[in-house]
Parts: structure tokens; C-alpha cells; sequence
């Protein structure tokens, strides 16, 4: 099947770009610079545009004539300042909105019958209710301000993916991303604050985090490519679990000391609110629907297991 992915270089696509080629499929990798990290494999070509560039996105697309086209792209490669997350997110959320806009356009004219895109599940479901939440749940209906824009951006390419007229339209809401060239990968930004017990509990760490290795958000990726009915599908491991669970476990198993205490005052301060929500209301997602309908399979079913490749840097092995 020919495979357009827009955002191929970032953590996900570096991931997704040599799988499919694996799975057989013929795959053109685009990014604002064209050199997909995997372009010297078969069966992959790349291409450059901005996907805030509508007409070079749709030339793009129109050159190749893909079956399904996948959204991935982001801008979270600087530091995340929680402090400044409005800043940090802002090219984001043009890229869920304007961009999510151009790949449908130039998916439906170009004769795609598929589009895939890349949504999230690790904070932005309502903090009530139960620990765990379905994809029928509802997200945060008054998020703090400073999150705000980033929701809506999300529940507009949710809407617009899945409402495309003449495509198949799938979001996939990944959990928080860890393994190799994520910021919780071997040498990732946050692994090194964990290292370096700059990575507190704040509050009583109550916060309920699903994670997912790279490597199992790449294969629910590519099966979301080749099957699965249209939809919305949470891409998270099975444990999700406590900020106070996993984090210290983390640090054990990296040979660090365990985390600090801070007490949500302090954290709002230095973290700000959604900081502290973070740490204490969120609440984690459940993988049913995805291991149901598409048929996939994890290879770390639990962070448990796939922390500990990161203490050796072992999370390449394939
Ligand atoms: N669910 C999660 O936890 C989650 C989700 C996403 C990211 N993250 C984290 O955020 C950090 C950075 O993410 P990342 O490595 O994926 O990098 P990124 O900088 O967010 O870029 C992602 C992809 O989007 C492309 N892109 C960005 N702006 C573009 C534009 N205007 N037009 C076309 N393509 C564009 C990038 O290529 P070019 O820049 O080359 O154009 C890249 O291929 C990592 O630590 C990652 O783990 C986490």
C-alpha cells in the first residue's frame, strides 16, 4: 500500500517509517526538510513541505497518490517549559488545526481513501470520575487556561479527522511517549532530570499516567494504517498508574536516588497549575478498543517492563 506520512522525523515517524517499509508498504516520508531518517531504506522516498503550506502539501500528496495518509506532526522538539506551555504548544496547535486541515484537503483530492492522525490521551480526558477512561469519556471541559488552546486544538483535529467526508478518518490518542528518541528515552530530557532527582512528586503524586514505548505507538500505528474502523483509539500501555508508583520505580531501576517531595504550593510555583494537575488529577486511559479492533499487540504491555531497557539503553533492540 502506498503510505504518506506527514511529520515522518519526529519520535513516532522514525519509528513508523522503517516498520511499514518492513510490513511491505511503499512510504513517502515528508517533514520540512525531506531527509527522513529513514530514506535510504526501500521502499521509502522523501519529500519536504510545510504542512502550513497548503498548496505545497497538496503537491506533495498529489505527486504520490497515496491510499492513506498519516498526520503526525508536532513542534515539541525544544524544552517543555510547563510555566510557558502556551508558548511551548502554540506551533502545535497550528499544526492540529491549519495542518490537520491541508493533509485532509490534499488527502481527498489526491484520492486517499484513509488519514490517520496523531491525538492524545495523557492528560487531556475530564478529571473526574473514575482512574481510567474510555474513548467515550469526555475530555476536560474547563481545562486551566493555560491548556486551553491545546484541547481545543486536539478536539478540532479529532473532529476533523473523524467528520472528513469521503475518508476514513482515525485519531489515534497516544499516551505519554517514552523509549528511544523520546524525552523519556535513554538520554532523553526527562530521564536525565529523573537521574538528576530534579523530577519531584508533587502533591501525593495521585495523578494516573498511561504511557506507551515508542515501539508499540508505532505498531497500533501502522495497524490503524492497514485496518480498523473509522474512529477515535486510545494507543496506551494496559498499567496505567500513580505519578507515586511509576516515577520512583523509574529512578530505581536507573540506579538513581528516589524522588523528591514537593508540596503542591511549591509545585504550582515552579511548575504552574496545569504542572500540579499533572502530578495529582489526571486520570490514565484504557487500550481495549485498540487491542480489540485493531488487533494489535504489545510488546510492553506495562512501563514496568519497559523501563528497564531505558537504564540500559537496550530499547533499539528489535
Ligand atoms: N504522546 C506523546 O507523549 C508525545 C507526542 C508527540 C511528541 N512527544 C515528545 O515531544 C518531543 C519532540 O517530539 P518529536 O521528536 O516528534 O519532534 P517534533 O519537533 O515535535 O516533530 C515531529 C515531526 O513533525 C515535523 N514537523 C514539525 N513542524 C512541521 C511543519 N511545519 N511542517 C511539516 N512537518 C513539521 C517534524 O519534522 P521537521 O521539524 O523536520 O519538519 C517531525 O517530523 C519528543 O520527546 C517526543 O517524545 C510526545
Amino acid at each position: 500500500m502506498r503510505v504518506f506520512i506527514a511529520g515522518a522525523t519526529g519520535a513516532i515517524g522514525r519509528e513508523l517509517v522503517p516498520l511499514l517499509a518492513r510490513r511491505g508498504h511503499e512510504v513517502t516520508a515528508m517533514s520540512r526538510h525531506g531527509a527522513a531518517a529513514a530514506a535510504a531504506a526501500d521502499r521509502v522516498d522523501s519529500v519536504a513541505a510545510d504542512g502550513l503550506d497548503r498548496e505545497a502539501v497538496a503537491r506533495a500528496v498529489a505527486a504520490t497518490e497515496p491510499e492513506v495518509v498519516v498526520h503526525q506532526m508536532t513542534a515539541l522538539g525544544g524544552d517543555l517549559d510547563l510555566r510557558r506551555f502556551e508558548r511551548t504548544f502554540a506551533r502545535t496547535n497550528r499544526l492540529r488545526t491549519e495542518g490537520t486541515d491541508n493533509l485532509i484537503a490534499a488527502a481527498r483530492d489526491g484520492g486517499a481513501r484513509r488519514i490517520v492522525a496523531q491525538s492524545f490521551a495523557g492528560w487531556p480526558y475530564a478529571r473526574e470520575g473514575g482512574p481510567v477512561k474510555t474513548e467515550e469519556d469526555p475530555l476536560d471541559p474547563d481545562p486551566p487556561r493555560a491548556v486551553r488552546a491545546t484541547v481545543d486544538a486536539i478536539r478540532y483535529l479529532e473532529r476533523a479527522v473523524t467528520g472528513a467526508e469521503g475518508l476514513e478518518g482515525i485519531a489515534l490518542r497516544y499516551g505519554g511517549f517514552y523509549g528511544s528518541g523520546t524525552s523519556l528515552g535513554p538520554s532523553g530530557e526527562q530521564t536525565e532530570l529523573i537521574r538528576g532527582r530534579r523530577f519531584p512528586i508533587v502533591g501525593d503524586g495521585g495523578g494516573i499516567w498511561s504511557l506507551i514505548h515508542i515501539h508499540d505507538a508505532a505498531s497500533a500505528t501502522a495497524a490503524a494504517i492497514e485496518g480498523g474502523d473509522p474512529g477515535i483509539y486510545n494507543v496506551v500501555d494496559d498499567d496505567p498508574a500513580p505519578v507515586r508508583e511509576w516515577l520512583p520505580y523509574l529512578a530505581r531501576v536507573l540506579g538513581a536516588k528516589p524522588p523528591r517531595h514537593l508540596p503542591a504550593w511549591v509545585g504550582r510555583l515552579t511548575a504552574g497549575e496545569h504542572g500540579v494537575i499533572l502530578m495529582t488529577a489526571i486520570r490514565g486511559a484504557s487500550n481495549a478498543k485498540a487491542k480489540r479492533e485493531l488487533d494489535w499487540v504489545l510488546r510492553y504491555p506495562s512501563w514496568r517492563q519497559g523501563f528497564k531497557e531505558l537504564a540500559i539503553g537496550a530499547d533499539r533492540r528489535r
